[in-house]
């Protein structure tokens, strides 16, 4: 069985490098180069003109933290294809669990039949949540989908209607889980109307104050609350880390109502910042935790882990055809594996280095660098505007590093949690001469 066979696999080496030869930044043309130019003229004309590419880069191979565009140009990634590649490009481990799996078996429904690897894996999401206790696992295909799995939970299992989320808060692109999403006007424009009975008050405590005293008092009554949604740190909202009150006091409001409090950790889950969960960083137990980004090193997934006792929901309530398969299984144990053999310190440790080497950015650039924050390796730089943001993003760009802005006026930073320290530091030189460049200097 896959599962036993990813665990005999002899022990991780945490700090899998980059092939030999396969360093960056290493860029042999100008950018975009020819064939990059080529392949985007195509790619214009067949995709859909909604997906929001930042910048001209065609990836064609990634190795360790390197990406290897379409013209042989190598770039140094502090995205990680969006906070995904956990484990870097073609960890051989996971590749080997990928490649295991597949030829035993592609795909059988999980939600039809006994998958053994769908039970494995949500065997080991139980033992890494935040939870005391036991939870049970709904396996998805993406972060949107367990975030709906979440909304569908709460509300069948409390029997309320209404779900609360916060201010710059972003949690997917389907009904559900956009009418939750209130980080850019720009996701619901034309799609409405929305789903009805979602509320938003500012993320951080000033924005419980507004719960209790507006929400609460003038809207909804809190006992109809059926869930209250948040992203520990917010990211796709800029990387906004709450003030140390915020989730402890959520948890108590959560349990004066009866209001089922979800943690969405799709982006900030699975060792991303220093901890497996950001929740950990505030001792907070949720009701339920999402996850999907990290979880498989990039082989589509997501998982809804919840408590057992709000786990009523009858058989056919909800499933996926497609949600857990399991060569996305046999990533994700080997991504857990991988993560606790060194890489959620890793994640610590580079954090800890990325922040330093960035911080003196304030007082360098004091006219255009307002903030250098985060946990981990989800770190944020705030510039004084959005142009300015998007403009050090193309400068690191043209210079073989690879970010990507989130929120107004952010930069973020999100490497895979294999990234040594000697790539960090240049990664961190490159963005700095990125800023410099932006300045004028
Ligand atoms: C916190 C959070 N939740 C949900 C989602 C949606 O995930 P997906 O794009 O896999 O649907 C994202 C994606 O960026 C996210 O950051």
């Amino acid at each position: 069985m896959s599962h036993v066979a990813v665990r005999e696999v002899d022990p991780v080496d945490a700090s899998a490098v980059p092939d030999a030869g396969f360093d960056a930044p290493h860029l042999v043309t100008e950018l975009p180069g020819p064939k990059a130019r080529a392949h985007i003229a195509f790619d214009e004309r067949y995709t859909s003109p909604s997906l929001p590419r930042a910048y001209p880069i065609v990836p064609v191979r990634g190795r360790g933290s390197v990406i290897e565009d379409i013209d042989g140009n190598r770039f140094l990634d502090f995205c990680a294809g969006i906070a995904v590649n956990a484990t870097g490009h073609a960890h051989p481990r996971v590749v080997a669990a990928i490649a295991q799996q597949a030829a035993e078996l592609l795909h059988y429904s999980a939600s039809d039949f006994y998958l053994p690897i769908y039970a494995h894996l949500a065997a080991e999401l139980e033992r890494i949540s935040p939870f005391h206790g036991p939870s049970r696992v709904f396996l998805g295909n993406s972060g949107t989908e367990v975030v709906e799995a979440a909304i569908k939970l709460a509300r069948y299992w409390t029997g309320r209607p209404y779900v609360v989320g916060f201010l710059g808060g972003f949690h997917g692109r389907t009904y559900g889980s956009v009418s939750l999403t209130a980080s850019k006007a720009k996701y619901h424009a034309h799609f409405g109307p929305l789903l009805p009975g979602v509320y938003h008050v500012p993320f951080g405590s000033a924005g419980l104050d507004e719960l209790e005293q507006r929400v609460f008092h003038r809207l909804v009554p809190a006992n109809e609350v059926a869930a209250i949604v948040v992203e520990p740190i917010q990211g796709e909202g800029g990387i906004q880390v709450p003030d140390d009150a915020f989730l402890p006091r959520l948890r108590r409001i959560c349990d004066q109502h009866g209001i089922l409090l979800v943690a969405d950790e799709v982006q900030s889950g699975m060792g991303r910042t220093g901890r497996m969960w950001a929740v950990q960083h505030w001792g907070v137990e949720p009701d339920v935790i999402l996850t999907a980004k990290g979880l498989a090193s990039g082989m589509p997934i997501g998982a809804m882990i919840a408590r057992e006792h709000l786990m009523t929901w009858s058989a056919g309530a909800h499933g996926s055809t497609f949600g857990g398969n399991p060569v996305s299984c046999a990533a994700a144990l080997a991504t857990i594996m991988l993560l606790e053999d060194g890489l959620i310190e890793n994640a610590a440790e580079r954090g800890e280095q990325v922040r330093a080497a960035l911080r003196p950015l304030l007082a360098a650039f004091p006219e255009h660098v307002r903030d250098v924050r985060g946990k981990g390796l989800l770190v944020g730089v705030q510039f004084d505007s959005g142009a300015t943001a998007a403009a050090v993003e193309h400068a690191a760009f043209e210079r073989g590093l690879m970010v990507l802005t989130a929120g107004d006026d952010v930069v973020r930073i999100s490497p895979p949690l294999v990234i040594t320290e000697r790539e960090t530091a240049t990664g961190c030189r490159v963005f700095a001469e990125a800023v410099a460049a932006v300045a004028g200097r």
